[in-house]
């Protein structure tokens, strides 16, 4: 008579209790939920996408296309904004639209969910309907490295909106952003860590990687590695320009009391030698 394995998991022949393995936070984590909550802030891109349209404009913005969405989790935030919003996320990994759809899809309303669509696409050869804003936020637009790519998918972005149509993205740099470091920020049950493994300061390349330390030991290490070349504020804005864009804004954060920052980002025309500093920027058609 055979034993079967799965009786008695927790008691041996002497009948002692066995200690059952405790999983290792890093075995149960959910990587693009630590991601979520480590980077994404899509309430403040939703206002602030939102407030500047209708500030360039003076009328306001409903479609919104999101390149490199990920998650898709700012395109969820758009149809949950204004019932007329409607909201087009591309990304070419199919593992994370897969994840966008069972956690955040999921979760919007039957009408919400008429109201997003999903593209496992290269967002250099998508084609959408003209939408009247493209967003494309972490810094995900630095994986185009030769800048006659960067100008070519910033052109086809061109290409896409409606007439008065606008694009938006982000940007990080200062002294810092040039170092190979590690920086650790603690959150509620996990530590994020962003580290700069490598750059290169003739080809401009940079690799970088999000790991996730945890309070029992354990960790998630490279959970995302991003290659990048790192682009100057003025090289962005000139190949925004040879793109075709008609007018390129800065936005620059502000400081608070404490000399913190404040999470404001104003139109700029000149900014401090921050040592680390992030950036909106807007491209007009
Ligand atoms: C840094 S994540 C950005 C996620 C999210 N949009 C955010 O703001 O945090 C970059 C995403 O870009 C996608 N990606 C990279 N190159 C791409 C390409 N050429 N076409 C479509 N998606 C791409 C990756 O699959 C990944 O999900």
């Amino acid at each position: 008579m055979s034993i079967k394995k799965t009786q008695h998991k927790t008691s041996g022949i002497s009948g002692k209790k066995q200690k059952t393995k405790k999983p290792r936070k890093a075995d149960t984590a959910d990587k693009h939920k630590l991601y979520e909550k480590s980077v994404q802030s899509t309430d403040f891109e939703y206002e602030f996408v939102d407030t500047n349209f209708r500030r360039i404009r003076g009328r306001t913005a409903t479609l919104m296309r999101e390149d490199f969405c990920g998650t898709a989790q700012m395109c969820c935030e758009w149809v949950r904004g204004r019932p007329e919003n409607r909201a087009v996320g591309v990304d070419f990994d199919a593992e994370v639209l897969a994840w966008s759809r069972e956690h955040h899809i999921a979760s919007l309303d039957d009408k919400q969910k008429t109201r997003v669509t999903l593209l496992q696409e290269d967002v250099r050869k998508v084609r959408t309907e003209p939408v009247d804003v493209i967003l494309a936020m972490n810094f995900s637009w630095q994986i185009f490295e030769v800048r006659k790519e960067l100008i070519s998918y910033f052109a086809s972005l061109r290409d896409a909106l409606v007439d008065d149509g606008i694009l938006f993205l982000d940007a990080f740099g200062g002294y810092e952003a040039y170092q190979e470091m590690e920086e650790k920020t603690r959150h509620k049950g996990f530590t994020y860590v962003w580290e700069q493994a490598s750059y290169d300061p003739i080809t401009g390349h940079m690799k970088c990687h999000i790991h996730f330390n945890f309070n029992d030991g354990s960790k998630i290490k490279k959970a995302f590695t991003y290659e990048w070349r790192l682009y100057s504020l003025p090289e962005i804005k000139e190949i925004l320009l040879e793109a075709g864009f008609s007018q390129v804004t800065v936005y620059w954060q502000g400081w608070d009391e404490d000399d913190e920052p404040n999470g404001i980002f104003e139109p700029a025309t000149s900014g401090e030698a921050d040592p680390g500093w992030i950036c909106m920027v807007s491209a007009e058609k």
